[in-house]
């Protein structure tokens, strides 16, 4: 093997143990924040835990000591990913991809004239850590991009302060075939053109459009700004849309995704695939998504690793609701009623 396809297969490995990496984060971010439960005032088992802490403390247990299983499970997903990234790549080799030539296919020569923004106005909402993830999202956004045949139109915009100082921690970033801009996104495009993105939307986008400008909200929060990105955008007076996921999948957790998520879902449907396909190849399998027609079929056929699949993103979205329940506690608590 030449040193560049050993380059090009060193990429692709780095790409998935980035997106393996994002998903485990977030599980253990989840069960550090139940690690931090705190017993409430009503508490009643012998122990001295209340009831929900017990159960947290059951869930974390679960998740401990199904950890080889997960482990197991990850490495068999990476093989198989690994495998069909190999053939894919045999195939774009016969015909233009070796990484000579990703540096001479432009953004700008793209037939795809659909654009999408990067919202990073929420900057100074992260923390370092959530910061660096969303921006190893949004790269990621561009690796796919670059790759694809009819690449999207990619924008940055509110690039500065802190946004601006981790991603300059990425070697030569403005040399990038990205367009990046200091200005709120309703300052560089018409009205007209602008759809954000949100699952908190009323509305839902059936198909994209070529000169539109589609909005993601670049912040990784962990639910604790819910409908921000929306309300911001409403207060703009700026249309907004959500994904179509209920006409096509069901998801068994919220169907708020990450930034990446997002843009493969774009990406694939800007490549003329189905939305359906889209979301069954894009949502991860913790998300437990699933074809609607199919739904039936899929409950009954549903073998035991799957379930576990849909268990874990149960908890996922249970956790996801205590968290919050924590958060709206100990912002109406008064501070005499807090147990230490
Ligand atoms: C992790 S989410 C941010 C969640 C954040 N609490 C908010 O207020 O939107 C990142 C971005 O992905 C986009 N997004 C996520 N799920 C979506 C969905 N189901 N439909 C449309 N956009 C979505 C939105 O632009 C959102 O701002």
């Amino acid at each position: 093997m030449s040193d560049e396809e050993n380059c090009d297969i060193k990429q692709l490995n780095d790409n998935i143990t980035c997106e393996l990496q994002l998903e485990n984060d977030k599980l253990e971010d989840d069960l550090l924040a139940v690690g931090d439960i705190e017993p409430s005032e009503e508490t009643t088992s012998e122990a001295g835990l209340s009831k929900r802490a017990r159960k947290k403390l059951l869930k974390r247990q679960q998740w401990l000591d199904t950890k080889h299983e997960r482990r197991a499970k990850e490495r068999e997903k990476r093989k198989v990913k690994m495998a069909a990234l190999k053939l894919v790549k045999e195939f774009d080799e016969t015909r233009v991809s070796s990484r000579k030539s990703l540096k001479h296919s432009k953004m700008s020569d793209s037939s795809c004239k659909v654009g999408v923004v990067f919202d990073m106005q929420f900057g100074d909402l992260m923390t370092q850590r959530d910061l660096g993830k969303c921006i190893k999202q949004i790269m990621k956004c561009y690796s796919l991009n670059r790759r694809l045949s009819a690449q999207l139109q990619l924008y940055m915009t509110s690039l500065g302060g802190s946004v601006e100082e981790e991603m300059s921690k990425h070697d030569g970033f403005k040399n990038w075939d990205f367009n990046f801009d200091s200005r709120r996104y309703d300052e560089v495009f018409t009205r007209d053109r602008i759809v954000y993105l949100s699952s908190d939307s009323t509305r839902e986008i059936t198909h994209l459009e070529d000169d539109k400008v589609y909005i993601i909200g670049g912040l990784v929060d962990h639910n604790h700004h819910k409908g921000l990105c929306h309300e911001k955008a409403t207060q703009l007076g700026i249309e907004t849309a959500r994904l179509p996921i209920d006409q096509f999948v069901d998801m068994k957790s919220r169907k708020v995704l990450t930034v990446n998520h997002v843009f493969e879902i774009l990406a694939t449907v800007s490549q003329g695939k189905e939305w359906k396909e889209a979301f069954l190849g894009v949502i991860p399998e913790r998300k437990g998504a699933v074809a609607l027609k199919d739904e039936e079929k899929a409950e009954e056929d549903i073998p035991e690793t799957d379930k576990f699949v849909t268990l874990e993103a149960e908890c996922e979205d249970i956790m996801e609701k205590i968290k919050e329940d924590i958060v709206k506690e100990e912002s109406t608590c008064d501070d005499s009623l807090t147990v230490s």
